[in-house]
């Protein structure tokens, strides 16, 4: 796979170590939603990435909806603010809604979502999460289908970000907010 790697990011897990697993996860998926549809609910902008691979390893139909949230500044830690940026563009009541998360941190995000979500009376509500953080919980939340369990360092690439840089990283790696300033 080719694509940039600038010297302030460390690879934590490699493309294909990403691929494999999300593939996993969506042959998961594919069996437990076996003779159903779903919306799959990508949550901008940090999941594009891994929403793109997943439904395209999902043998269901799926509908793919996008819902903008924002909760971070341009920090390396949560605002606790969690703000809709970008509804839906359909509704989703009687729908099976898997929401796709790129990261679990504080699971402030997540736990505003389902919330959102629910008073829309969809049929269900699972998530799958790529990356989860439990050093930094705040909220418990329920992932359905998780990728990595990963330390509390910050990490970008896979549609990652840090100020809205690092997102077409094909991997993901661990950020030194030193070397920032230096590229
Ligand atoms: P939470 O509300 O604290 O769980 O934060 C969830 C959101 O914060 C994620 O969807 C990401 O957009 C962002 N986030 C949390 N940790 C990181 C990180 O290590 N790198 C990049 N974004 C992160
Ligand atoms: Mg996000």
């Amino acid at each position: 796979m080719t694509g940039f790697s600038p010297p302030e990011v460390t690879s934590l897990i490699g493309a294909h170590e990403l691929c494999a697993r999300v593939e996993e996860l969506a042959a998961e998926i594919t069996r437990d939603y076996a003779g159903r549809s779903l919306v799959l609910l990508c949550v901008l902008k940090g999941s594009f990435v891994f929403a793109a691979d997943l439904a395209r390893s999902i043998a269901l139909p799926v509908r793919c909806e996008f819902l903008g949230v924002r909760s971070y500044g341009d920090d390396t830690k949560s605002s606790g603010v969690v703000q809709i940026t970008q509804d839906l563009t359909r509704p989703v009541e009687g729908d099976d809604i898997l929401i796709v998360e790129d990261i679990v941190d504080t699971g402030l995000t997540l736990s505003y979502l389902r919330e959102q979500l629910r008073s829309r009376n969809p049929a269900s509500i699972k998530v799958a999460a790529l990356l989860h953080k439990p050093a930094r919980m705040q909220r418990h939340v329920e992932i359905d289908y998780l990728g990595f369990t990963i330390e509390d360092v910050f990490v970008v690439g896979y549609g990652l970000d840090y100020a809205e840089r690092y997102r077409n990283l094909p991997f993901l790696g661990v950020l030194d907010p030193s070397g920032i300033a230096a590229s």
